[in-house]
């Protein structure tokens, strides 16, 4: 059975729609722009493109657009005063620290300074504390875009057997919690658990997230099981430069039932979700109704 395409960036295309048509709303009834502030420090090239384009993409949907940038040896003092301005300023709902930072900086530190109401990027301790108590808050952008492919292509998840890949706090933890959240049986699965094929063979909806190029085989997945490919890898193959994911997308798309391909899945549905919690953001803290279909 050939697999059906779950296509990530016809589907963030849609997000992005409802967004903006959101943001429409919120300018026109309510008099409120959106803004997203996204600090970057220092010039690492990935997260630079990274940043561009989530700029880019927020002025597109309609909301402001703020960022930071700052030099790589920028003081811990200095970025905490940033971030607190930004935590005071009305005009901003969503703050984004891009990572990684620089080694001299506590990531932990710097994020937790965030306002949690205004952390679209969900990785608060307060927010990872909410999720895992199955409380309203901001949930991590690509797990948020796993969730609602998902949901999209069974409806319910109830009661399904999920293999979560990667144990990560971006992705694999609270990939899990969501899972959990919409009652699937979950297994998170790391580097050191016993008879991985195994227990990836149990599962009806997998999750890939460990950063390795096509580390799972076809003959790991039960046949017609969901695939979710969270991996970007970059690798040289025929001395060509390809992005490839975290399964064998070949033998895994001739048992799976869907899977997302590397590029066009799981991509594109992270910035689209970083919008969206954006929105959610800004609705929240104006005491407005959350948008419907955006939110975990
Ligand atoms: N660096 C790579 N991906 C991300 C992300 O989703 N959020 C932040 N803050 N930094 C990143």
């Amino acid at each position: 059975m050939a697999a059906q395409i779950i296509d990530g960036k016809a589907f963030a295309a849609t997000v992005r729609e409802k967004v903006a048509g959101h943001v429409a709303r919120l300018k026109e009834e309510n008099g409120i722009t959106p803004g997203l502030a996204v600090v970057l420090v220092g010039e690492d090239p990935a997260s630079q493109v990274y940043v561009r384009s989530k700029g880019k993409q927020t002025v597109e949907a309609g909301m402001n657009s703020y960022e930071h940038k700052m030099d790589a040896d920028t003081s811990e003092e200095d970025l905490l005063a940033v971030v607190n301005q930004l935590n005071n300023d009305p005009n901003v709902h969503g703050i984004l620290v891009q990572l990684p930072l620089p080694a001299h900086l506590n990531e932990d530190l710097i994020i937790n300074s965030i306002d949690p109401a205004k952390d679209v990027d969900g990785f608060h301790i307060s927010n990872v504390g909410l999720l895992g108590t199955g409380q309203k808050s901001m949930v991590p952008c690509t797990p948020l875009g796993c969730l609602m492919m998902l949901r999209d292509h069974h409806g319910s998840l109830s009661g399904m057997d999920a293999v979560v890949i990667g144990r990560s706090n971006i992705v694999g933890k609270p990939m899990a919690q969501l899972l959990l959240g919409d009652s699937c049986t979950v297994t998170i699965a790391h580097s050191r658990t016993k008879d991985l094929p195994d227990v990836v063979r149990r599962a009806d909806i997998v999750v890939a997230a460990v950063g390795r190029p096509e580390m799972v085989p076809g003959d790991w997945i039960k046949e017609g099981a969901t695939v979710i490919d969270v991996g970007i890898n970059r690798i040289e193959r025929d001395g060509k430069n390809k992005l490839v994911g975290d399964v064998d997308y070949a033998s895994c798309a001739e048992r799976a039932g869907a899977i997302t391909p590397v590029p066009g899945g799981v991509g594109p549905m992270t910035i689209a979700c970083l919008l969206a919690n954006t929105v959610t953001a800004c609705c929240r803290a104006n005491g407005l109704a959350e948008p419907e279909g955006l939110t975990a």
